[in-house]
């Protein structure tokens, strides 16, 4: 890479969905399939980097030369990327429910029993904000969130940059018809405190590498 590279930098990467259960056979989840969070993983580790890649349930492969963490829920994400922690850069590309059901029953809910009308939810943790957030050596030295919006996409990401408390977000747009959410392609804006940068359509692979590139500057600089 021109410019330097990755080479001893450990990476901490969340990619794909959760699965929030709600009995034994059924959960809340979203459509995300892992595959941005997957070709950053890959993008780092081709840099050099020693890259975790905790990952919530999807079809893909974990990558060769990363250490993988499958998880199911958000708060065995939360465990599992403290266990991973300290780190040089956090990159929080998972679709993390916000959301969880208050209770996950033992036997399946069934409809001659009673069935269920509602759904009583509960708050899951905020991971990248909890990170974020962390004082001394523990705070990664760059935190890096996304954000999947589906209207005033730049504006509501720059909120939740600074709500969050994390060094850049990665803006996407996940409207219907984008091709983000689940798809192959990717249109992101990075947001920092030095401004924004949008970059044209591209494949997830060249948004990953576009992003190590952005990465591997700031470290130099
Ligand atoms: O997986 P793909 O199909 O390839 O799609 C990629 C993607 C669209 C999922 C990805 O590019 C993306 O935008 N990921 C973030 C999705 C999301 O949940 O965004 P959010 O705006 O709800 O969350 C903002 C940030 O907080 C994210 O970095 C998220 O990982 C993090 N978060 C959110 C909630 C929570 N409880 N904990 C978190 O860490």
């Amino acid at each position: 890479l021109p410019g330097g590279d990755l080479s001893g930098r450990t990476i901490l990467i969340t990619a794909g969905p959760t699965h929030e259960p709600l009995d034994p056979v059924r959960y809340l989840a979203n459509r995300s399939s892992g595959k941005q969070g997957y070709a950053l993983a890959c993008a780092c580790r081709d840099a050099g980097a020693r890259v975790t890649l905790v990952s919530g349930p999807t079809a893909l492969s974990p990558p060769s030369g990363v250490r993988f963490i499958g998880v199911e829920t958000a708060r065995e994400m939360e465990a599992a990327c403290l266990e991973a922690l300290p780190v040089d850069v956090g990159i929080f590309c998972a679709a993390v429910a916000d959301y969880r059901p208050e209770i996950e029953t033992a036997h399946k809910i069934k409809k001659e029993r009673g069935g269920l009308s509602s759904i009583p939810l509960t708050e899951n943790p905020d991971i990248l904000k909890s990170v974020s957030r962390m004082s001394g050596e523990h705070r990664p030295t760059l935190v890096i969130g996304f954000a999947a919006e589906t209207d005033d996409v730049i504006g509501h990401a720059e909120a939740k940059r600074l709500r969050k408390g994390c060094d850049w977000i990665v803006a996407n747009d996940v409207s219907p018809g984008t091709d983000t959410m689940g798809g192959d392609n990717n249109t992101i804006t990075i947001l920092t405190d030095n401004g924004e940068e949008t970059l044209p359509q591209m494949s997830k692979d060249d948004v990953a590498r576009a992003l190590v590139s952005r990465i591997v500057a700031a470290f130099d600089d």
